[in-house]
């Protein structure tokens, strides 16, 4: 299988000129690269000007059309040619209120519109610290997939985002990583079946770098990676797309 890294340029670059030549660095420095598959995921306006990698969406509304200003549907995204759509992000939790319940109708329509969600999930530092680590992936993961079907279920990539790794510098341990990476599988196994607790491709984010992207890869039992501030710097993408090989 090969691994899926994959670019969260956030809120980033400012401008499109910008947005362009990281772009197109990374379409560069991709064409020799084999064994990653690459998703560049840039704010929504930059997606029609990018070309030539696989794009995905930072965020999707729940409806496909209507009378909701300011919103993007998972249909127009299709027809941007978007393959990736990420979900439940915890800036977006934490920063747009985006509850367990709108996760779950986010991720609903994603599938309805044939894209592939990235689904985020993880715990705050008060929540580690307080040992909640289980029963917060737990919950978050069992009200996000709530009434989708086990077939439905196998296009979605659950993203493993501790909250207090991501953007600090204080990446999670290969350890802790592949701990966690399990009990999201043993929560899928309760919820689905073993096949699709095996199968279901689970990724890591969180101060991902050119240094430790290897090794989540070879030894957290990771299938890809979700990198933020690191993808802004297409030289330093490439060397983590490469690790990954
Ligand atoms: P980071 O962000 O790599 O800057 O920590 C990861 C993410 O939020 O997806």
């Amino acid at each position: 299988m090969k691994a899926l890294i994959i670019a969260n340029w956030k809120c980033n670059p400012t401008t499109q000129k910008e947005a362009k030549e990281i772009f197109d660095a990374v379409k560069k420095g991709a064409r020799t690269v084999k064994d990653a598959e690459i998703v560049i995921c840039p704010p929504f306006l930059y997606l029609p000007l990018l070309k030539g990698l696989t794009l995905g969406a930072q965020n999707i509304f729940w409806e496909d059309k209507g009378a909701f200003t300011g919103e993007i549907s998972g249909v127009m995204l299709k027809d941007f040619k978007v393959e990736y759509v990420i979900i439940g992000h915890s800036e977006r939790r934490k920063y747009f209120n985006e509850t367990d319940q709108v996760i779950n109708k986010k991720l609903k329509i994603a599938i309805s519109a044939n894209l592939k969600p990235i689904f985020c999930v993880g715990e705050t530092l008060e929540e580690m610290q307080g040992e909640k680590k289980s029963e917060v992936l737990e919950r978050q993961i069992t009200e996000g997939l709530k009434n989708i079907s086990r077939e439905n279920v196998k296009n979605i990539i659950i993203a493993y985002e501790p909250v207090w790794a991501i953007g600090t510098g204080q990446n999670c341990s290969v350890d802790q990583t592949m701990s966690s990476i399990l009990l999201i599988r043993k929560i899928i196994f309760k919820l689905y079946n073993r096949e699709l607790a095996d199968n279901i491709k689970i990724i890591y984010g969180g101060s991902v770098n050119s240094k430790n992207s290897g090794e989540y890869i070879k030894n957290a039992g990771v299938n890809g990676l979700l990198v933020g501030g690191a993808s802004l710097n297409a030289e330093e993408f490439i060397k983590i797309v490469k690790s990954a090989g």
